[in-house]
């Protein structure tokens, strides 16, 4: 099964993801988490490679003591199941591997109703853990709960969203650019990428920080995608420097899922090219059209 037969309209999809971080309990999700296991055991294979497993974690039948030793630290309200992202053995572009595959069950969560946010700093890791017994060797870097949003977000839910700036997305000309770092990238020139480009611009990242900046080679239908660093001095709990490595595998999926849906073929390819780049800017991949 290739990913388009799960993931149905991808650019639809992407448009209504929001994080939500207050849920409705009592309500049967019994067959969505059945459906989200078999998108579990039919995900995508993603060009980068690597050793990832993911579990659904039901916190229904524990004790309400442990649930609040699970705790996502009040970032999230009267979640009860999770899907658990886990790097089994490290590889060179783990994260960005769980990026691509992980934001891909977030968008079949969201294409049969379900409300997800990414939670990369804001739970208590150790306590996952050991609900999940992981073996020697395997990391948590991501979770999300899954259920129904409550019809009223909390206070809190809705400062979190206006702190971390979550509607907010940076404009075309600081993120896509023509041939090289200094020449804004135009719709026009965009063309029938368009629509993949701006599928990435929506996509959610930590901190909402967008580190995600493409250059496209100049009449020709090639992406070089790479990961703007930011300065040590603003690492918090959750812009931790390996986030945005996950967030470029959050836009890169984006963007497949996108000229997939929108039937653009072409490959991924790690192959740095010979275009001089900002100092804290680091090459990863490219995509080239057939
Ligand atoms: C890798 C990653 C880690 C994140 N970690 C957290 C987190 O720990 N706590 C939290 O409340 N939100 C977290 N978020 C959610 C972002 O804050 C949110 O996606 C962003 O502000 C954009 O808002 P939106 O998802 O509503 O579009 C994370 C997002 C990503 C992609």
């Amino acid at each position: 099964m290739d990913s388009l037969q799960i993931i149905s309209n991808a650019i639809e999809t992407i448009q209504q993801r929001t994080s939500i971080r207050t849920y409705e309990v009592d309500l049967s999700l019994d067959k969505q988490i059945d459906m989200i296991q078999q998108c579990i055991d039919h995900l995508p294979t993603s060009p980068f490679g690597g050793f990832t497993r993911f579990e659904v974690l039901e916190l229904q039948g524990l004790k309400k003591v442990q649930k609040l030793k699970l705790g996502t630290y009040g970032f999230v309200k009267k979640a009860e199941k999770f899907i658990i992202g886990i790097i089994t053995e490290p590889s060179k572009y783990d994260l960005e591997n769980i990026g691509f595959l992980f934001e891909y069950l977030i968008l079949y969560a969201t294409q049969i109703g379900l409300g997800t946010v990414w939670l990369g700093g804001t739970f208590n890791r150790n306590a996952f853990a050991s609900q999940l017994n992981l073996r020697t060797g395997e990391r948590i870097p991501v979770i999300s709960p899954i259920g129904w949003a409550a019809q009223r977000q909390t206070l809190r839910s809705k400062a979190i969203k206006s702190i971390a700036r979550s509607r907010d997305r940076k404009i075309w000309s600081q993120i896509f650019f023509d041939s090289n770092f200094n020449t804004p990238l135009s719709v026009d020139e965009a063309d029938e990428f368009t629509t993949p480009l701006e599928m990435i611009r929506l996509a959610p990242s930590a901190s909402n920080s967008q580190p995600w900046r493409i250059v496209k080679e100049h009449n020709k239908g090639i992406f070089h995608f790479y990961l703007h660093r930011k300065s040590s001095r603003s690492h918090n709990l959750i812009s931790w420097p390996e986030f945005s490595r996950i967030d470029l595998g959050i836009a890169v999926s984006h963007f497949n899922l996108t000229v997939e849906q929108l039937q653009l073929d072409g490959n991924w390819l790690i192959d740095r090219p010979d275009i001089s780049r900002p100092e804290n800017v680091d090459y990863l991949i490219s995509w080239a059209a057939k």
